[in-house]
């Protein structure tokens, strides 16, 4: 998708989740209607959902695509590399990321964005996968982690 396209759709999209996240002051409802508006409107999203950090593993949360490992092994894959660099990571081709956590082997590239608590604390990750490689770049990081940041925090 062309990046005019792509920040003209995130835009529209960025505003109708504001508008729906309003409905509920649930962290679990937010993440769920992210996930599925995310995975329908963007049609280069394969996968699209949560995992929920605990000490020694990541555990997935609401998401939306085909079945997901559930527990994530700790200091390992693009997930927990985003929770160890406090960054958001984009991962043009999952073949070249060392220790890659191949869920589904249809995974080409891949982006995932941290949600902080209020203390700044990051509790859970963002994570989309796409078919295709090359998929992600600073527009999706952008307008994702803006999105992320409208989950209700704390609780
Ligand atoms: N690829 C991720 C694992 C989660 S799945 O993509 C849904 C990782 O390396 O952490």
């Amino acid at each position: 998708m062309d990046l005019v396209k792509k920040e003209a759709r995130y835009k529209r999209i960025y505003s109708q989740l504001s508008d729906l996240l309003k409905k509920s002051d649930d962290s679990l409802a937010h993440k769920a209607t992210i996930s599925a508006v995310l995975f329908n409107k963007m049609d280069y999203f394969f996968w699209c959902g949560f995992y929920r950090v605990e000490t020694d593993y990541l555990v997935v949360e609401n998401y939306q695509g085909s079945v997901a490992c559930q527990l994530l092994q700790n200091n390992k894959g693009v997930c927990w590399a985003a929770v160890i660099q406090n960054k958001t990571i984009i991962v043009p081709n999952v073949e070249t990321f060392p220790n890659h956590i191949a869920c589904d082997s249809r995974s080409k590239s891949e982006i995932v964005v941290p949600l902080r608590n209020s203390s700044g604390i990051i509790t859970a990750v963002l994570d989309v996968d796409s078919k295709y490689l090359n998929s992600f770049d600073e527009v999706d990081a952008e307008y994702l982690e803006m999105i992320v940041e409208l989950i209700k925090k704390d609780n």
